[in-house]
């Protein structure tokens, strides 16, 4: 799948990671429509790289309808959007969960099942949801972040079986940790010494990666943390014993007080 040319679909434009896409993909010759809630931010993106800004809140049914419905022909989704749905389940309303639901799941369906048909009938595109390491490996205290991280997951694996043949590209990347921009890093957590990070930047080249050479699944993420993950996931009760001897309820405490105001 060129890039060049092709009209691109992204959410959550005016997040951390969003920002580092959105440059990447204009950079290879985008035409972007850009996606956020937050107009000061998302308008200067657009215009430093001549996209096409809308200011959508994606857990409101009717403005994703009427994202959807607005939009056009969509080359390239990538659904990036989300919030950080951090925490235990019972600090959360039932709102909250609706919300985090609603954005981190529902909204990448919605625009797949909208988007995928054009593509198929063109004989070309690419769906691209942006999961977690969160979406292969639980943690204490995030449960209903992996929740949507892992469903992200399943739906991008079965729907790229379902597409293959149609020439429509289905993909799905994992970051880890990453660095100087982002949900993570505006929490202001300190890792534990040896656990490694990945910068905004490495996403977007995921992203590209993931596009240009439809690859299905791509972590982000320095070795050690992909072995450990790989390993959690045929050894998730080990795992997660080794991973609060090395601090992880640390994390998990640090990471909620700081993503407190992000529901
Ligand atoms: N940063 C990391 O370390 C990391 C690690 C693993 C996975 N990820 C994943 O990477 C993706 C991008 O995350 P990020 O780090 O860039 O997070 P971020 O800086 O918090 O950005 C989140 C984006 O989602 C948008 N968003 C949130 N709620 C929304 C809503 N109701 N309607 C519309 N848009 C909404 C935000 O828009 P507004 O701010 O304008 O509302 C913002 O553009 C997410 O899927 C996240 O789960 C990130």
């Amino acid at each position: 799948m060129q890039i060049s040319g092709s009209t691109v679909l992204l959410t959550g434009a005016t997040g951390g990671l969003g920002h580092a896409i959105a440059r990447s993909l204009g950079a290879r010759g985008a035409k972007l429509i850009l996606t956020g809630r937050r107009g000061e931010v998302l308008e200067p993106l657009a215009a430093e790289l001549g996209a096409r800004a809308l200011s959508v809140d994606l857990s409101a049914r009717p403005e994703l309808q009427r994202l959807i419905d607005t939009v056009g022909d969509i080359d390239i989704l990538i659904a990036n959007a989300a919030l950080p749905a951090s925490g235990t389940l019972d600090t959360f309303s039932v709102e909250e969960i609706d919300r985090a639901l609603d954005v981190n799941v529902r909204a990448p369906i919605m625009l797949a099942h909208a988007l995928a048909p054009g593509m198929l009938a063109r004989g070309r595109g690419a769906l691209v949801f942006i999961s977690s390491l969160s979406g292969k490996t639980a943690t204490p205290g995030t449960a209903l972040y992996n929740a949507s991280k892992f469903a992200l997951r399943g739906f991008a694996s079965a729907l790229r079986a379902d597409m293959r043949e149609g020439g429509v590209g289905v993909s799905a990347v994992f970051p880890g940790f990453i660095r100087d921009a982002g949900m993570f890093a505006d929490a202001g957590v300190k890792l534990p010494p040896g656990v490694g990070t990945r910068a905004p930047e490495d996403v977007a080249k995921a992203v590209v990666t993931a596009i240009e050479h439809n690859r299905g699944e791509i972590d982000v993420a320095p070795l050690a943390l992909r072995a450990s993950t790989t390993f959690a996931g045929m050894a998730p009760e080990l795992a997660a014993r080794i991973a609060r001897k090395l601090g992880s309820d640390d994390i998990t405490r640090q990471m909620h007080a700081g993503q407190r105001e992000k529901r």
